[in-house]
This record gives C-alpha cells, sequence and structure tokens, in this order.
C-alpha cells in the first residue's frame, strides 16, 4: 500500500487504528482502508457510534468552555486524536486567546496531523507519548516547557480512559497526573460504558478486542472513582448528552442511546 503524504513514515499500514478509525466516523479524512473496514464492522454492530462521537466531541466543546469560564487558560489533552472539527486550542481560543494547549497522543497519525495544525503557533505544542508513562508527560519538555504546572491545568481524557486494560492500573495514573496539578485544576473524563443502550457485547463481535485495543467498558461507579480527589461540579458523571447540554447541543432521544458517560471534577 502506498503511504500518503500525509501519514509519517513507519507506521504500520496493514493494521488498523483506533485513533485514524475515531477519525472515520467523524467524517475525516486521515484513514486508511484497514481502518474503515474494521470501522464498518464496529458500525454493524453499534450503528450509533458516528452519533456517539459527536456527542463526545459536543461534550468536549462544552467542558473545555467551562474550564475557560473557571478561569483556567492551561489545557493538557492526553490522547487527544486526531484534530478534527472543533479542537481544544480553537474552542478555547475562542473564549480566551491567551489559553495554552498541549496534545499528547501515543498515534503517530494523531501527532503528525496536529503537528502540521498547529505549526508555528507558540501557545500548542505537541508530544508523542503514551499515558501509562503519566511522569514521562508531565517532565517532557513540550508540555513542562509550555504549560506552568504551578498553575491551574485542565487535564482531558476524553474517550482514552476506555483503552487502559485494569491491569494498566488507570485509577494510579490519573491520580499521578491529579497530585501533580495545582489546586484549582480541573478533570475532564468522558468514558465507554455498557450501561447504556449497547449492554455487554459478545466476544466474537468486539471488532476493537479482535483488533488487539479492547474497550474497557466501565460502570459509572467505576467513572466516578476517577474523580477521587476533585469535586464534581453539576450535574455529576453522566452520560454525554446529559452534562450541561447547551443552545447547541443536538443530541436527541434517550441519554442512555449514547454509550458514554462524562463528568468534570474540580481539585
Ligand atoms: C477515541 S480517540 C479520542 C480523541 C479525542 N480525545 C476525542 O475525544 O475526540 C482516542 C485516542 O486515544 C489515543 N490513545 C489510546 N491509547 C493511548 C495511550 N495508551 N496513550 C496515549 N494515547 C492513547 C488514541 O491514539 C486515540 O487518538
Amino acid at each position: 500500500m502506498e503511504r500518503p503524504a500525509w501519514a509519517p513514515p513507519g507506521i504500520d499500514l496493514t493494521r488498523p487504528s483506533v485513533a485514524r478509525m475515531y477519525d472515520y466516523y467523524l467524517g475525516g479524512s486521515h484513514n486508511f482502508e484497514v481502518d474503515r473496514a474494521a470501522a464498518r464492522q464496529a458500525l454493524e454492530v453499534w450503528p450509533d457510534l458516528p452519533a456517539i462521537m459527536r456527542a463526545n466531541r459536543a461534550f468536549m466543546r462544552r467542558a473545555v468552555r467551562h474550564a475557560v469560564a473557571c478561569g483556567v487558560t492551561q489545557f493538557l489533552d492526553i490522547g487527544s486524536g486526531i484534530p478534527t472539527f472543533g479542537n481544544v486550542h480553537e474552542v478555547a481560543r475562542a473564549a480566551n486567546p491567551e489559553a495554552r494547549v498541549a496534545y499528547v497522543d501515543h498515534d503517530p497519525v494523531a501527532v503528525a496531523h496536529s503537528q502540521a495544525i498547529i505549526a508555528g503557533d507558540g501557545r500548542t505544542a505537541v508530544l508523542q507519548a503514551d499515558i501509562r508513562k503519566p511522569a514521562e508527560i508531565l517532565q517532557s519538555p513540550e508540555v513542562s516547557g509550555l504549560l506552568d504546572l504551578e498553575r491551574p491545568v485542565a487535564l482531558l481524557l476524553v474517550a482514552v480512559l476506555h483503552f487502559l486494560q485494569d491491569a494498566d492500573h488507570p485509577e494510579e495514573i490519573v491520580a499521578h497526573l491529579r497530585d501533580t496539578l495545582a489546586p484549582g485544576s480541573c478533570l475532564i473524563v468522558s468514558h465507554a460504558t455498557d450501561e447504556g443502550q449497547y449492554g455487554e457485547l459478545e466476544e466474537d463481535k468486539d471488532v476493537y478486542k479482535r483488533m488487539g485495543s479492547p474497550l474497557i467498558m466501565r460502570s459509572r461507579h467505576a467513572v466516578e472513582r476517577f474523580f477521587d480527589g476533585f469535586s464534581l461540579v453539576d450535574p455529576g458523571v453522566v452520560f454525554l448528552s446529559e452534562w450541561q447540554p447547551d443552545a447547541e447541543s443536538e443530541e436527541a432521544g434517550d441519554p442512555a442511546r449514547y454509550s458514554g458517560y462524562a463528568g468534570f471534577g474540580i481539585k
């Protein structure tokens, strides 16, 4: 398969990537046939995936605006994905032009495309790193050179923690990040759940599991646990469409259709 100019050298074009599948659900163009084929299989089981992903992005935008309204101007977005409409720095800057955003992802296409989008922008940075190594992220020149960790930061873990197995101890990773952040910092989380419209999946239907990136569904209680040490703002951990809907919100129907939980906490 020929590598298009936007794809960094060395990436495996024969295996689907969760970042590029997500880009496909959202209507982006940074994906390959191998990603689209896997995404189509996932859509057979979860036809609402594009609507769920749009609801996830809409939650992220509302949460970023809420953080800016709380006076926070620094953002650390881990598992930031392939840039698409309404990126964190665009939403934050619209509310406060001083906003600084560090993007972190382990996917090379997400990183390369983020670098292309923010080239020459001194108030954004991009780092290729794994959330399972939070100390490396915090100490990296990209993050520590851009964000003043003595001041509040909004930490976005949006649709990423469900790619961590229980054996990765995601609660310890979040606690490590929390303990480094200054008081007044915010935690913004969304997370897949099987407590919504789609219950537990039969194993052979689980495309993500078959491709080696299983989606770990967690309960509302488990998602609330990520907010230990933070005060949850109203309405707490709720389905994506229920988190402070605004005039732009267009998610219709039963909130359980959006099989993901969302929450916002302040340290
Ligand atoms: C579903 S996308 C979410 C993108 C964005 N946060 C959003 O909600 O629109 C999940 C992203 O998490 C990234 N990711 C998954 N596991 C990761 C890990 N261990 N470390 C860093 N990034 C990870 C994937 O590469 C992908 O870009």
